[in-house]
């Protein structure tokens, strides 16, 4: 048949946009994701120049894009692009100040929304099996990462989340920004020595192969221990956390995979098995 009576949908255009971008897994989760729920769609990855990235965004807006994920170093700039007259924000983004998740409307305005923290809560509660209600957490780190699941966690209502960070006035600022008495806030050193029930790790520091410098006294033997971050080996900070007595260790790739199932959720209205994603990116 000729192409003038095809009248097939083309697939709906998505991708991640960051810098770098070429490691990213995202392209292979949402195409594991379409399969799964039987949606057409197209993913790529878009590496964007420091200085680029609202053209970048709106040039793929206008050649059909419908969404898009936005990753390091452009969360922060996202977040500002949907505070423009016409755009819109979710609670949980405003909440975060960063914007990982773009929907283009029909009507050309911008939908942003942040699904990192329901992402990591998610992956801790329905996934490793740890509900964080009446828990003390340990969260080391307060950049953007510590700051987009700060709000998600908090509506957990753990017992208590004590922000841990390097340079301590960093912490002191992010917990007084949240304002919620469940939040505290410290330096590396100055921890509590009687330990916590879940520490996460949402520093930078296994990025550069390095352990964020906590006190070994954090961890109890029943203390599981999160690393927002993922690699095909263990990182530093799981091995160091399990030669120290930890409960149990985790990466990140499961936050990955459901921060994505979210975004998906957002896009298309359907919601992925992400267990069996997990899974098979853990055979690649
Ligand atoms: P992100 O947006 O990924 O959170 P960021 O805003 O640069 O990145 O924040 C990185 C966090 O990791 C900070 O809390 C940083 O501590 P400082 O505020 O003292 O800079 C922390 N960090 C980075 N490298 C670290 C290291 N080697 N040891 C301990 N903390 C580290």
């Amino acid at each position: 048949m000729s192409d003038l009576f095809d009248f097939k949908p083309k697939p709906k255009n998505f991708a991640v946009m960051g810098n770098p971008v070429d490691h990213s897994k995202s392209p292979t989760i949402h195409s594991f994701f379409a399969q799964q729920c039987g949606v057409d769609l197209e993913y790529g990855r878009i590496q964007v120049d420091v200085g680029g990235f609202e053209q970048a965004v709106s040039h793929f807006q206008a050649h059909d894009g419908a969404g898009l994920n936005i990753t390091v170093p452009f969360k922060v700039e996202a977040w500002q692009l949907c505070q423009k007259t016409n755009n819109q924000l979710s609670k949980r983004a405003q909440l975060a100040q960063s914007v990982n998740t773009l929907k283009f409307e029909r009507d050309g305005s911008i939908f942003g929304d942040n699904t990192d923290g329901f992402g990591m809560i998610h992956d801790i509660q329905h996934n490793i099996g740890c509900i964080l209600r009446n828990q003390k957490v340990l969260i080391v780190g307060a950049g953007g990462a510590v700051r987009g699941v700060l709000g998600p966690l908090i509506e957990c209502q753990p017992q208590s989340v004590t922000i841990a960070n390097r340079t301590p006035s960093k912490a002191h600022e992010l917990a007084e920004q949240f304002a919620n008495p469940l939040i505290l806030a410290t330096g590396l050193e100055k921890t509590d020595p009687e330990g916590y029930d879940l520490i996460v790790n949402g520093s930078s520091a296994s990025l550069h192969n390095a352990l964020p410098g906590i006190d070994v006294s954090c961890i109890r033997s029943s203390t599981l221990v999160y690393d927002m971050m993922y690699a095909s080996q263990p990182t530093l900070f799981m091995k160091w956390a399990l030669s120290h007595g930890a409960a149990g260790v985790f990466d990140g790739l499961g936050m990955l995979v459901e921060q994505a199932a979210e975004s998906f959720f957002i896009w298309h209205n359907k919601r992925p098995d992400s267990c069996s994603v997990i899974e098979a990116l853990k055979k690649l």
